[in-house]
């Protein structure tokens, strides 16, 4: 086996674009993977970045076996193109297969490597790819009767990601927090939650003993104004760069422990003001498994 020069990046569905456009456009596409000759960037729209990259030839199955034992313990796959072989690797080697998870889920403490076969003599394979789900999808168990809008499903991927889950002592603020998905998680976690919105939540939300609403613009919400908070959501529909000024205002405050706010895109994605946010330090910006044309920003967190 041999290094790779270069990096994969794994981009189903339409972030394949945005992907190239991030890494540049010489790389060479498999399926969904886009493997390009150059140093690895940190692509935010990449669902997962194969880095280090190995390139193993192999005479046979058992020697690919051989090579990917001897660079890392489990492995997810990706079957793009001789899946038969490709399941007879996997039945031999520890394989981790995407399955739906119950929130709150704890995230593995051991890395899930990734591999694919380019042809049947050759695969590329990453032990520790940027990802903490391997190929990056989170799958978490739908509940379509009691949350007001589908986009709880957006915080519960980002509160697995930060490792964190509120408790009855935590106390939430959830700004643009209208019809109520994500108060919906964090008062289900028993938290007590400050929602900020223009528009009420639905009646279900707003009538919780634990939910307090202010109708207002959440950008008016300052630190300079609360008691300390244990996290600070944003889902509100706006530019970028109105969000990180806020953003700033909380994290230099002291005044939050956690971060999580999503990035809304209207039209191309402001580039520069996603890179302000993944120039913060010790926090990460990641298209999640339940982000459509948006991104997601959680802070603090050393890994991605
Ligand atoms: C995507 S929705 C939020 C969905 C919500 N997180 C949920 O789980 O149901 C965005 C919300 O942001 C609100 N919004 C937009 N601009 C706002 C502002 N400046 N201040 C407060 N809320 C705002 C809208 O009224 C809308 O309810």
């Amino acid at each position: 086996m041999e290094k790779h020069p270069g990096a994969a990046y794994y981009a189903p569905h339409n972030w394949m674009k945005h992907v190239q456009d991030e890494v540049g456009r010489t790389g060479r596409k498999y399926g969904a993977l886009y493997v390009t000759e150059s140093d690895f960037i940190h692509s935010v729209w990449a669902q997962s970045i194969w880095t280090p990259l190995y390139d193993c030839r192999f005479s046979n199955a058992q020697d690919a076996i051989r090579q990917l034992q001897a660079l890392g313990k489990n492995w997810m796959p990706y079957e793009w193109t001789l899946k038969e072989l490709s399941k007879e690797i996997s039945r031999k080697i520890p394989t981790v297969l995407p399955k739906t998870q119950k929130f709150p889920y704890n995230l593995p403490d051991e890395p899930i490597g990734t591999w694919m076969l380019l042809d049947d003599h050759r695969l590329l394979a990453c032990p520790q790819p940027i990802s903490p789900f391997g190929l990056g999808n989170l799958m978490l168990q739908e509940n379509n009767k009691d949350p007001p809008s589908s986009a709880y499903l957006k915080l519960q991927e980002a509160l697995v990601r930060l490792r964190y889950t509120p408790n009855a002592s935590s106390f939430c603020i959830d700004a643009g927090a209208c019809p109520g998905g994500w108060s919906w998680v964090l008062l289900a976690c028993g938290a007590h939650v400050h929602a900020i919105d223009r528009s009420p939540l639905d009646p279900r939300i707003m009538s919780h003993p634990k939910l307090s609403f202010t109708k207002a613009n959440a950008f008016t919400i300052l630190p300079a104004h609360h008691e300390p908070v244990d996290l600070v959501c944003s889902d509100v529909i706006c530019y970028p760069a109105v969000l990180y000024r806020w953003v700033m205002d909380w994290v230099q405050s002291g005044k939050t422990k956690r971060m999580i706010v999503t990035i809304k895109m209207q039209g191309n994605p402001d580039w520069q003001t996603i890179r302000q946010f993944q120039a913060i330090p010790d926090s990460c910006v990641y298209h999640g498994s339940y982000n459509k044309h948006e991104l997601t920003w959680i802070w603090p967190s050393s890994k991605p």
